[in-house]
């Protein structure tokens, strides 16, 4: 089946830059959030990024034309004539679990799910659907206008069919597909989580300040951005979820969440999207 319209749920940091790359690349987007400010957001930040890219000569077409193939609804049932779906709700599996079955029973069975879940097992999450075979991981980078990389993840189910098409996909967005297996926190988190998770250790224990940490992973290893803002940027939400996920996957001591990771979370301090984390943004 040609995929043309994408049905996308979850129109936070990830959901609202993948209706954007969808969008410019030509494709119809859906984008549904259950919260209307979110939608909102989504609709700000969309355009402010398209703005640069568009000012960088990097998107020649224009903004509103872009902007016209977004609809953004709070109605789930407008994506019913979706010919793929983008699950990009929060990392948690009972919310990914609700959103899913409803996306099931709604959708005919040969429409493609994937789940841009970082860490979540893409066997578990297809197993809430009738349809594995047609179900599997497309993980994109925050942020999704921005960075080239998607990991392609199969379920122990996944087609070779729908590894295909949604490789195809990728593609035709713009981005470079990287195989990775269903293990948890799959290649990208498994090894940039532990190092985040490292750094506040180091932060909570006074090895160095946040900006000390910082300097010396951007001067010290050439990294562009400290781990603590990476953090930051991520969501201490979502990093602290991933934490979670590796934790319980392995049941490795090594992966256990750092607890001032957990206190921040609990304060509220999600980092830029929350006006605070490891720095306070206006
Ligand atoms: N933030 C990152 O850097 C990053 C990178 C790669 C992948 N991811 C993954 O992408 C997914 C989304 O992460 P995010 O950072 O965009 O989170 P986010 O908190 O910014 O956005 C999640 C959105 O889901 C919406 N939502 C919650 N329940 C819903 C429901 N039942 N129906 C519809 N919408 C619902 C929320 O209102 C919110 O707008 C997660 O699985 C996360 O692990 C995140």
């Amino acid at each position: 089946m040609a995929i043309k319209k994408i049905g996308i749920v979850g129109a936070g940091t990830m959901g609202s830059g993948i209706a954007q790359v969808a969008a410019t690349a030509g494709f119809d987007v859906f984008l549904q959030d259950i919260s209307q400010d979110q939608l909102d957001r989504a609709v700000h930040v969309i355009g402010k990024s398209l703005d640069k890219l568009i000012e960088k000569g990097k998107v020649s077409e224009a903004k509103d034309t872009i902007l016209s193939r977004i609809k953004m609804t709070k109605d789930l049932t407008v994506l019913k004539e979706s010919d793929l779906i983008i699950e990009a709700v929060f990392e948690n599996v009972d919310v990914k679990k609700q959103v899913l079955q409803a996306l099931d029973n709604l959708l005919p069975s040969e429409v493609i799910f994937t789940t841009n879940t970082s860490s979540i097992s893409i066997t578990k999450l297809a197993a809430f659907t009738s349809r594995p075979d047609r179900f599997m991981g497309l993980h994109f980078m925050n942020p999704v206008p921005l960075m080239t990389l998607v990991e392609l993840i199969k379920g122990l189910q996944t087609s070779s069919e729908t590894f295909v098409q949604v490789k195809e996909l990728a593609e035709k967005m713009g981005k470079v597909p990287v195989e990775a297996n269903d293990f948890p926190g799959f290649i990208s988190n498994r090894i940039l989580m532990p190092m985040i998770n490292e750094a506040i250790f180091a932060l909570m224990e006074g090895v160095g300040t946040v900006e000390a940490i910082d300097t010396v992973m951007k001067l010290g290893m050439n990294h562009p951005m400290g781990p603590l803002a990476l953090a930051d940027l991520i969501g201490l939400d979502v990093c602290l979820n991933i934490m979670e996920v590796l934790y319980e996957g392995f049941r490795d001591p090594k992966y256990r969440p750092c607890p001032l990771l957990r206190k921040m979370v609990e304060a509220g301090y999600l980092g830029r999207k929350s006006g605070r984390g490891f720095y306070k943004y206006s």
